[in-house]
């Protein structure tokens, strides 16, 4: 048996949706993104919608429209995927990295606050694989410090936090790569009710023009663009949209399965001494955007747990990387030490799961774990 770590969820309507957009011509940033971002910002429960290339992307742009210049610290944790800390980058500003909590893996508020600085703008917390951070102590310490707040949901399209949607409590980033929720192959988009960055995002994401190609196309008489910032090439392309569209349709299924998927793996690794399964507090709804298992004093070590199901045919990863132990980030920040984050990093893992996955296919994953560790 071969079993994937994901696979996309997707039917003949998608095959159907970007022939569409052949078929009319329309292929780049057009109509179908501007319906995307209508019915995704609808979703989450935020104002606009802002689609670009990749939440990448999203990060980047919406750092510039919220503000962060060169100088700026910008709060995150480093249990992430590299992209959450380079954006900071991008904007010139200065990732500085908090700890996480052991149970969530999400950024501890507590630490946050220790972190603060006079050069401090901006609190960039992670949903952790679809978890959400704690939102209110968030917003509680930026409120108090009068910091911004910029939420990376790139695993969390669909995640609640005590009632509310994830999108519609800051300025968020979410993303549609193929590992995610909904995919549009690559893609992503800022949400927002703030009208500035709303406005200051359609321009960065589109070489810093004035007025996009639709807006022209849409008007009867001759507009010209001008540029008034430095801007950039971010744009999603119809073709994207159109399976977007087709995707966002199926989210609340997907969200479905994922759960019941996840259910089904507690309950069988439950009994594992040496298995710590994912913690989810009462007040959210969690997406499983990925099904992370800790290891704790296991007869194995999580590497070569890997590697003995990777020899049966299963594809994991490893939980999700500390960001401040690459090397890109060490030669630049120097050594760094976050040992909640460090001990997270070393000893995750994350099992697979995707919509179509079969209770066969789950318990020879289960089988061969529990084989694995002795
Ligand atoms: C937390 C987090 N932020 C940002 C990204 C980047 O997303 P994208 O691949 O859409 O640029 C990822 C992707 O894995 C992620 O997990």
């Amino acid at each position: 048996m071969k079993i994937p770590i994901t696979k996309p969820f997707f039917d003949q309507s998608e095959q159907k949706a970007c022939f569409e957009s052949i078929k009319n011509r329309w292929v780049s940033q057009g109509p179908k993104v501007e319906q995307f971002e209508k019915e995704v910002s609808g979703y989450a429960g935020a104002k606009y919608g802002i689609a670009t290339t990749s939440c990448t992307t999203s990060l980047h742009v919406a750092l510039l429209a919220m503000g962060i210049k060169p100088g700026d610290e910008v709060i995150v944790p480093s249990y992430s995927f590299i992209a959450t800390a380079n954006s900071v980058l991008y904007a010139g500003a200065k990732p500085v990295f908090a700890e996480i909590n052991e149970k969530s893996y999400n950024i501890e508020p507590e630490k946050v606050e220790e972190k603060i600085t006079e050069k401090t703008r901006m609190i960039l917390p992670v949903h952790q694989v679809g978890l959400p951070a704690e939102m209110d102590k968030i917003n509680d310490i930026a409120g108090k410090n009068n910091l911004l707040v910029l939420e990376d949901a790139a695993c969390a399209i669909g995640s609640e936090y005590k009632g509310r949607k994830i999108g519609s409590i800051n300025t968020t980033c979410f993303s549609f790569h193929p590992r995610k929720l909904i995919t549009t192959g690559e893609g992503g988009m800022i949400v927002t009710d703030d009208k500035e960055v709303e406005e200051l995002s359609r321009i960065l994401r589109s070489h810093g023009a004035s007025v996009s190609d639709l807006q022209r196309h849409k008007s009867d008489k001759v507009i010209f663009e001008e540029y008034p910032y430095l801007g950039y090439n971010y744009r999603m392309t119809d073709i994207q949209a159109s399976i977007g569209i087709e995707q966002l349709k199926k989210l609340d299924l997907i969200l479905k399965k994922r759960k019941e998927l996840a259910v089904r793996y507690d309950d069988l690794l439950g009994s594992l001494s040496s298995v710590v399964t994912p913690f989810v507090p009462d007040s959210c709804r969690h997406t499983f955007q990925s099904y992370i298992a800790r290891l704790d004093n296991a007869s194995v070590s999580r590497d070569k747990l890997m590697q003995k199901l990777l020899e049966k045919g299963i594809a994991t990863r490893r939980g999700i990387m500390a960001i401040h132990k690459e090397p890109y980030y060490v030669k630049r920040f120097g050594k760094i030490s976050l040992p909640v984050t460090e001990e997270a990093a070393d000893s995750t893992i994350v099992l697979p799961l995707f919509p179509e996955m079969t209770e066969e296919q789950q318990d020879y994953v289960v089988s061969n774990l529990k084989e694995a560790l002795g």
